[in-house]
């Protein structure tokens, strides 16, 4: 089908029928798609385009990742340009556009950082914890450090090693069993603290369990904790403040790595460049995708800190270099498409521009939904927001799947597309957005009127339910 301005419905039938006969989908129950399908074809800013002429706002910017926008036709050419000089050679090679890109993101980390390259936020994870235990290889011979500690509820990806360090039991139960070298700490999702717990009276309970954990398992078998700054998919969990630091300082106290997963976190997101920012903590390995190309190609980069990117040093016999190669990894029109991804965060400032109509977006939500009975919480940063959904404020009930799910519907038929968080029935509860970080006002209240719509609609079920 073409990109045309003047979508063809016979067109759009034959698309269906082709796609229905031949192509798997993830997540989506094909019976379902079988009745009701989307079929992309054009998209600008915030707006995407079925080929049936409806027209979204995105207000989840894909799946949390076309950080500047849709459209944006000169990251096209740069990679047609790209190819057309040379459109791939094995990154054991250099190239310019990949080159570019290193320097790049180690300036954003503020120095001292090396990058490597993958395709997605699974691969970039997935080098992430092979770094570590290559790492502690080195560094600790007599030791045998090989546990990631991750969180409970976490998302880290796709892959059976990713999945074993995610915390999402719904995510994970078919593909069981994992090997059992990942852990998992209580998660700071405060609004439904796992321990029960209220802050500040907690003392940040969850961040001293994982030095429960280290000591229990032995520091000496464990090479990592893995955290994302914001869990996103668990319904935007924004930890409290002293959180990160103290991670920080347990991993430090028992020379554990500190992984940080900025995969949707990172590239201005949530108002900072990396997420980790907002608390000034120095990660040993960052991984990321999504927004460090904004998704227009895949690509994704294990950042790793000087002190571990120099434990992988010596000559080529010492057998101390990275171990694996990714055939994809520093693609040079990804590269190419990537360095100009974010000159334009930075040129159009968006880390910035997410912390200011983020801040005028909570602010809307607040405003207009906190009246409805079934909203529960309000949370986020920059742009990275949820709306947690309760059937009862006082004892902080979930508020029906059904009807949760019914305010996703309704928005789309509205022409909003918003995300529900993840997380089985203690945590599926939460609208989530995560739109472009270009979002206008005028979008953002039009993000607010479809939701509180929708969650009007919520209520009045929940209340006619209730009796
Ligand atoms: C926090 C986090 N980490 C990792 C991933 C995996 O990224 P990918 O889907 O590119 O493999 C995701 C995907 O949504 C994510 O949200």
């Amino acid at each position: 089908m073409s990109i045309t301005n003047t979508p063809d419905p016979a067109e759009r039938a034959r698309v269906v029928e082709q796609d229905l006969a031949n192509v798997l989908h993830p997540l989506v129950q094909h019976r379902a798609l079988e009745r009701k399908q989307m079929v992309v074809v054009r998209a600008q800013g915030s707006t995407v385009v079925d080929a049936d002429g409806s027209t979204y706002m995105d207000a989840m910017a894909g799946l949390w990742c076309v950080n500047i926008g849709y459209g944006r036709n000169e990251l096209a050419d740069i990679a047609a340009e790209q190819m057309r000089a040379i459109a791939y050679y094995p990154h054991t090679a250099m190239n310019l556009p990949a080159a570019q890109l290193g320097e790049q993101v180690n300036a954003l980390m503020g120095g001292g950082y090396h990058v490597y390259f993958v395709n997605s936020g699974s691969e970039a994870n997935e080098a992430g914890f092979k770094f570590a235990r290559q790492y502690a290889k080195h560094e600790f011979p007599g030791e045998f450090r090989h546990k990631t500690i991750a969180r409970q509820y976490a998302y880290h990806g796709t892959t059976l090693a990713t999945l074993a360090a995610g915390g999402m039991g719904d995510r994970k139960v078919k593909f069981e069993p994992y090997a059992g070298e990942f852990l998992h700490a209580p998660a700071p999702t405060c609004y439904r603290c796992p321990l029960g717990l209220e802050y500040p009276s907690c003392g940040v309970a969850c961040a001293r369990a994982i030095e429960t954990m280290i000591l229990s398992e032995g520091p000496q078998t464990v090479a990592e904790v893995i955290v994302e700054p914001i869990m996103s998919g668990v319904g935007v969990a924004v930890p409290p403040d002293e959180y990160h630091p103290m991670v920080e300082a347990i991993c430090r106290k028992y020379d554990v790595l500190l992984h940080v997963d900025e995969v949707i976190n990172g590239f201005g997101r949530t108002g900072r460049m990396f997420g980790h920012q907002h608390w000034g903590i120095s990660p040993d390995i960052v991984a990321t995708a999504k927004g460090i190309i904004s998704a227009y190609l895949p690509l994704g980069a294990t950042i790793v800190k000087n002190s571990v990117f120099e434990s992988f040093l010596g000559e080529p016999a010492d057998g101390r270099q990275v171990f694996q190669v990714n055939t994809y990894g520093g693609h040079p029109a990804a590269a190419a498409v990537a360095v100009r991804n974010i000159e334009i965060l930075l040129e159009e400032r968006l880390a910035e521009r997410a912390e200011t109509i983020g801040g005028y977006l909570i602010d809307q939500l607040r405003e207009k939904l906190a009246k409805h009975a079934v909203v529960g919480d309000i949370r986020g940063k920059g742009l990275l927001l949820g709306v947690e959904l309760v059937a009862d404020r006082a004892t902080r009930r979930q508020l029906d799947g059904a009807l949760v799910q019914g305010v996703v519907d309704r928005c789309k038929e509205n022409g909003v597309l918003v995300g529900r968080s993840g997380g089985g029935a203690r945590h599926s509860n939460t609208i989530v957005m995560s739109p472009p970080l270009i979002i206008t006002r005028t979008e953002c209240d039009t993000l607010v009127a479809a939701l509180d719509e929708a969650i009007g609609r919520a209520a009045d079920a929940s209340r006619a339910a209730a009796g």
